[in-house]
């Protein structure tokens, strides 16, 4: 009982403490958002669908799905090696310069690595051959 109670008790406190100081001349001011709102995902890729996500869809989801990417976290070096890997051994285009630093912003703000989650991915140019892949190397 006392577990439940402690909190309730200092959540009222602190409330009452609130509503004392009455703020009088400070300028009225938009309380700035706490809450980062996620973005919304795209039902059918699965992208966060912020910034320059179509370009992505766009550009990345022809050859596999979007999950190889969603469940990948990189840093914008990493994401670079990776797009690297692929142009070299896996006939992925050329991009412009501007189209490739927006899909790499892209990538390393929305799929940053994640400590908490996994392990940093290993390039994937130290990978060993998948031996069920159906793409040959070279
Ligand atoms: C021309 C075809 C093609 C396109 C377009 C393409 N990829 Fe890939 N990608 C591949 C192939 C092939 C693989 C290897 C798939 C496998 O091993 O099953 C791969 C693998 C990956 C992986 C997994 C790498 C790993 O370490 O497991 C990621 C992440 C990835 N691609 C991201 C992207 C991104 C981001 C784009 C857009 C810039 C992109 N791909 C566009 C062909 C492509």
């Amino acid at each position: 009982m006392r577990l439940i109670l402690t909190p309730l008790l200092v959540l009222s406190l602190a409330l009452a403490a609130c509503t004392k100081e009455q703020p009088t001349a400070a300028p009225a001011v938009a309380p700035e958002s706490v809450v980062d709102t996620e973005p919304e995902i795209d039902p059918v890729t699965g992208f966060k669908m912020t910034g320059d996500w179509e370009l992505v869809r766009g550009n990345c989801t022809a050859c596999h799905s979007a999950k190889l990417i969603t469940q990948q976290r990189g840093t914008a070096q990493q994401w670079l090696t990776m797009i690297r890997w692929m142009q070299q051994k896996q006939n992925l285009w050329q991009f412009d310069p501007g189209t490739e630093a927006r899909i790499i912003a892209y990538l390393a703000e929305n799929y940053p690595p994640d400590a908490a989650r996994r392990r940093a991915a290993i390039p994937p140019d130290l990978m060993p051959p998948n031996p069920y892949s159906t793409v040959t190397l070279d």
